[in-house]
């Protein structure tokens, strides 16, 4: 077989490159488990603390474990100046995931334990990080708007003092759940962009920074987790308000003539469904209902009737996070940083697995370029 005739896995698509024991995802069952639980059932029972914990130690923690990482967590919530600074160097215009990624690497340069890749200085590395985003995420939205840091406090969970820190309120029960709910969907997926970049940095026995701030950059393309940004940008293309659904269809249907891709919908392993959408699209309604916004529905349901009528692709879990976080006064640009805040606990994990069974991850390539040639 010539070189140029060898079978190639464009995308990698199909090709099991190593095992996981993080998380299972199973598109014919439509399932997806976290060392070895269902997602949907850790998103109605644990907090997100508990769920970081299973995925970096393997199981729940038992009462006392989850007040000592509480404890700790919260005692490392604040920015440290430095990495203040580094932010408020940074123009407006800047991405918020370019600002996220650039925390990372600041939170990474000052870790004087950076490169110790001992599993307990990478489990620090991960709590540190887990502890830190949240005021990252929080203190880029508000600077946008002309305000403050608010500082952390000590007395609410993760998922309160995360909306505490961007909004300066804590909001009602409802709204804190769906932000739970929407960080326990978000932590985990197994081999994904993100993740699979974080394992090949880790692969080349670099740091956990390192990886963490390449699977950032992995993770802000709209093919990946840039899409619940995208799905509110064509929300309104769109436009909420009355006739909505009318809208949507009329919407798609220019959108398909020019060959867009719908953000929001397929998926490249569930080809029948996101096993986490029914959980956040219900998450989702809560919220509907608690800002009495019906329109909101009416264009979630009017686009995805639609779409599923034209291509009878279905949506993934940026569908319903998308118009989630928009309802909880997220700016839009904010949303694929809460996704790293989130995924933060899974890359982390892979890290760590990749790091205890390490391969360097090189693959082949068939070369097509032109043949063999020499200089005059
Ligand atoms: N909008 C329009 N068409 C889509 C589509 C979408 N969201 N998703 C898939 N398709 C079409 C493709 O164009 C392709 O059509 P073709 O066979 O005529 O070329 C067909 O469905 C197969 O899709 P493919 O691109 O091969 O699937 P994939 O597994 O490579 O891609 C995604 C998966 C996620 C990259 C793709 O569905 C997508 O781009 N979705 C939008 C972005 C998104 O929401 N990402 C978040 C993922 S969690």
């Amino acid at each position: 077989m010539s070189e140029n005739k060898q079978e190639i896995y464009k995308g990698l698509a199909g090709v099991p490159v190593d095992y996981t024991a993080v998380s299972k995802v199973n598109p014919e069952s439509n399932s997806l488990l976290y060392r070895g639980y269902p997602v949907q059932e850790l998103a109605a029972k644990k907090s997100f603390e508990e769920v970081a914990w299973l995925l970096w130690k393997d199981e729940l923690p038992n009462a006392s474990e989850l007040a000592g990482f509480e404890k700790q967590e919260r005692s490392m919530r604040a920015l440290d100046d430095a990495v203040k600074r580094v932010i408020d160097e940074l123009p407006l215009t800047a991405h918020p995931m370019d600002v996220c990624r650039t925390a990372v690497s600041v939170i990474g340069a000052m870790d004087p334990s950076a490169d110790d890749a001992s599993p307990a200085a990478n489990l620090a590395k991960s709590i540190r990080l887990f502890a830190k985003l949240p005021a990252v995420v929080a203190y880029d939205q508000r600077r946008r708007h002309q305000l403050p840091l608010i500082e952390a406090r000590e007395d609410l969970d993760y998922s309160s003092n995360f909306l505490w820190m961007t909004f300066g309120e804590i909001p009602e029960a409802q709204v804190v759940d769906a932000f739970r709910v929407s960080l326990i969907l978000y932590a985990e997926h197994s081999f994904n962009a993100s993740t699979f970049t974080a394992r090949v940095i880790t692969s080349t026995l670099s740091d956990l920074y390192s990886a963490v701030t390449g699977a950032v950059g992995a993770l802000k393309g709209p093919l990946h987790g840039g899409a619940n940004e995208a799905v509110l940008h064509i929300f309104n293309e769109i436009g909420f308000g009355p006739d909505a659904a009318t809208r949507a269809e009329a919407w798609l249907e220019q959108a398909l003539a020019e060959k867009r891709k719908i953000m929001g919908f397929g998926h490249r392993v569930y080809k029948s469904g996101d096993s986490r959408v029914p959980t956040m699209r219900k998450s989702m309604v809560e919220l509907i209902k608690y800002y009495n916004r019906p329109d909101v529905l009416e264009l979630y349901e009017g686009l995805e009737a639609a779409m599923t009528e034209r291509k009878g692709i279905l949506p993934n879990l940026d569908y319903p996070s998308g118009p989630a976080y928009h309802l909880m006064g997220f700016d839009t640009l904010t949303f694929t940083p809460i996704f790293v805040a989130a995924r933060i606990t899974g890359w982390t994990a892979h890290i760590m697995e990749q790091a205890a069974s390490n391969a360097l991850i090189r693959p082949l390539s068939v070369y097509n370029g032109v043949g063999e040639r020499h200089l005059e």
